[in-house]
């Protein structure tokens, strides 16, 4: 299959990370966001994430320039009927991405293949608003996008080998490296992740250690980038209740049951580095 266009539902964090990536590969892109003001968001996002490219040497000006005149924006989901290729990556809530996926599936040729890039929920759930299930799977980001090598893809068990196929290699054509999940609630590394989050919060929680000391102790003794609650905060606390409630939800796990604290902070709007508050205090 020939991709040329490569059409991205939501502009968010990683919509527009995506949409950065495959525009410096060469991909001319459709991004379409719900509103003019989180569009021109996404947008000036993409546009500071490039020139910190520029600015550290990994990407020329003039190559800045050609991947932001390839990016098209848009409000409308009709306008990504060009496109060879669909990633959804609307906001963690499966009903709003099955009516997406059932609307992209009216609104793109029969050939297309559309990708969610969620981070937990069932694929199998969108692909049944399709009449074409099998080219339906999950294509799962990380943030910062531009920076973190993983791709994630999630096979449901009516995507086809072909759709596997084709995907894989548009993710290496990325320079992605690739790891296969099955359709399992929290996949890989969200499976992995979340826990260990769950527990950071509930060891702050209980007293048991300071936030700082909590984080310091995984940076320094365990080499992470940042420590869990850290991390929390640049995922977005709310992002991280979420995962876990869906997780929870699917499989009773108790490893994936929220501690109080963080349904607390989440409902007094302590979403982490996007909110200005969440473990630390973050200037926007
Ligand atoms: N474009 C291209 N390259 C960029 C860039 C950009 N916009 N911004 C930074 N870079 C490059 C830098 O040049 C540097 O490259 P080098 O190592 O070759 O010099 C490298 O990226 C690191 O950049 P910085 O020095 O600015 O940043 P830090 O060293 O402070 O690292 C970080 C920042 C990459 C965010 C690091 O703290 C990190 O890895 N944190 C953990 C991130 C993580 O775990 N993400 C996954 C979250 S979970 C998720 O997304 C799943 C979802 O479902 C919830």
């Amino acid at each position: 299959m020939n991709i040329k266009t490569v059409g991205i539902v939501g502009c968010g964090l990683m919509g527009s990370g995506i949409s950065e990536v495959l525009a410096k590969n060469g991909y001319n892109v459709i991004v379409r966001e719900v509103n003019d003001d989180f569009l021109n968001k996404g947008i000036e996002r993409i546009r500071a994430s490039t020139q910190k490219a520029v600015d550290r040497g990994k990407l020329s000006a003039a190559e800045r320039q050609q991947a932001l005149e390839r990016i098209t924006p848009t409000t409308k989901l009709e306008e990504l009927a060009p496109c060879d290729y669909v990633i959804e990556a609307a906001i963690e809530n499966l009903n709003l991405k099955k009516d997406i996926f059932e609307r992209l599936d009216n609104i793109t040729r029969p050939d297309v293949i559309l990708a969610s890039n969620t981070s937990s929920l069932s694929i199998a759930e969108m692909a049944s608003k399709t009449k074409k299930p099998e080219k339906v799977l999950g294509m799962h980001f990380f943030n910062p996008v531009p920076v973190m090598p993983l791709l994630e893809m999630v096979r449901s068990f009516m995507t086809s080998e072909e759709t596997y196929q084709t995907s894989r290699a548009l993710g290496e054509s990325l320079g992605k490296q690739i790891i296969v999940a099955k359709d399992y609630p929290g996949f890989i590394v969200n499976a992995l992740l979340v826990p260990f989050q769950l527990d950071a919060i509930r060891f702050y929680e209980n007293g048991m250690a300071s936030i700082e000391d909590i984080d310091k102790g995984v940076r320094l003794g365990l080499n992470h980038p940042m420590g869990p609650l850290e991390l929390c905060d640049f995922v977005g606390i709310d992002t991280v209740l979420y995962i876990a409630d869906e997780v929870y939800a699917e499989t009773k796990d108790p490893r994936y049951a929220a501690p109080p604290l963080l349904r607390r902070m989440v409902a007094a709007g302590h979403h982490g580095r996007k909110s200005g508050k969440g473990f630390y205090k973050h200037s926007k």
